[in-house]
């Protein structure tokens, strides 16, 4: 069995800074509430016009982590693309990015499991590597939230908290040590309406929907049960990370570099107290980019390693929750 490892990373978000003070120009909140809820003081938001759409960024992203991993576009053998806002409602942003990028027809799969997506699709390009079939494969997580989201105080609850932005890794077959020690997901669906963007859906025919012309229809938006999931997140987000350090036989004090889904600041220095974590076991970066969904991970992993906050042999666990529920880990020896 070959094992793979993270040997590229690159990110990319929009130049355009939303700051506290600039959405309580237009929404009912200031920066003390948002701040004090969520630890965040501005995101991105790509304006309007901008051709900046989620494969777009992703493909930026891809660039990046394609340059830094020191290989050429051509030795991507499969993609794997995670996010909640495609391009398209189909295809997915997964061909997009092959067609966008030059590359022969390689395979391209999109994954959709929101806040959880990257590490899902880690563990699916790990599966990959590991039984031999694929080595080197491209995993991407981007979002564009910006243009779906409520920006009216009646949306506040949610669209202070959302950013735009793309990560992307190289995934290789590892021929040492390094690499991916294991992964682990789940899924709680009962809850699958508390974090959820309900339409346009197969359940709702287009033809009604048009026909009903509803200004009160706010089925568009995602709407978010934001205390039910902030426990929910709290459990599973602790749970995750203990399965994955038990599994390999290491304890919190051995983590040198958690990195996890940029929910909300309040969520990760909770689990941070929980696990025992001091502040440097921890990467935040939530402040700047609010919640950028399936690409918050691999934004703060390239950050980290920018920083030169990651050095080989770190042990390194990528942890996250969200909508779905979903909730998975990804344990690595750097
Ligand atoms: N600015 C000002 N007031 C706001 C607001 C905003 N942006 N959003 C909501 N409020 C108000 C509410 O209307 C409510 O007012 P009321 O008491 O008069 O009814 C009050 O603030 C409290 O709202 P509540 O929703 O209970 O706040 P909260 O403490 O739960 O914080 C979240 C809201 C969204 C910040 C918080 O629940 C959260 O972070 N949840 C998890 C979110 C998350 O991580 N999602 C992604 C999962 S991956």
């Amino acid at each position: 069995m070959y094992k793979s490892k993270i040997t590229g990373v690159g990110h990319y978000v929009p130049e355009n800074v939303v700051t506290n003070n600039d959405l309580a120009q237009h929404i009912e909140t200031s920066d003390e509430w948002i701040t004090e809820r969520t630890g965040i003081k501005e995101r991105r938001w790509v304006k309007e016009g901008d051709s900046n759409t989620t494969s777009a960024m992703g493909l930026k992203a891809s660039k990046m982590a394609i340059e830094n991993a020191g290989i050429s576009k051509d030795d991507i053998d499969f993609i794997v693309f995670a996010t909640l806002s495609p391009d398209y409602y189909f295809p997915g942003p997964g061909v997009l990015l092959q067609r966008d990028l030059g590359i022969k027809e390689v395979g391209a799969l999109d994954v959709r499991n929101q806040c959880s997506g990257f590490v899902y699709a880690i563990s699916v390009a790990d599966q990959f590597i590991k039984t031999g079939m694929y080595k080197n494969i491209l995993v991407v997580g981007a979002e564009l939230h910006s243009p779906g989201l409520d920006k009216t105080t009646r949306g506040r609850g949610v669209s202070i908290i959302f950013g735009d932005g793309a990560g992307a890794v190289i995934l290789q077959r590892s021929d040492d040590e390094s690499g991916i020690l294991s992964t682990h997901l789940h899924s709680e669906g009962q809850h699958a309406e508390e974090l959820c963007l309900i339409g346009p859906a197969t359940n709702r025919w287009v033809d009604k929907i048009m026909e009903a012309n509803d200004p009160t229809d706010i089925s568009y938006y995602p709407y978010m049960n934001g205390n039910f999931v902030f426990k929910h997140a709290v459990t599973r987000f602790a749970e995750v990370i203990v399965e994955a350090l038990q599994q390999n036989k290491v304890r919190p004090e051995d983590i040198d570099m958690l990195i996890p889904h940029q929910a909300n600041l309040r969520i990760s220095q909770f689990i941070q107290r929980k696990m025992g974590l001091s502040d440097d076991q921890v990467y935040n970066n939530i402040m700047r980019y609010g919640n950028t969904t399936a690409a918050s991970i691999p934004i703060a992993l390239s950050e980290a390693l920018q920083e030169g906050k990651i050095k080989k042999g770190d042990l390194v666990c990528m942890a996250a929750f969200g909508s779905g529920f979903t909730w998975a880990s990804a344990l690595m020896r750097w």
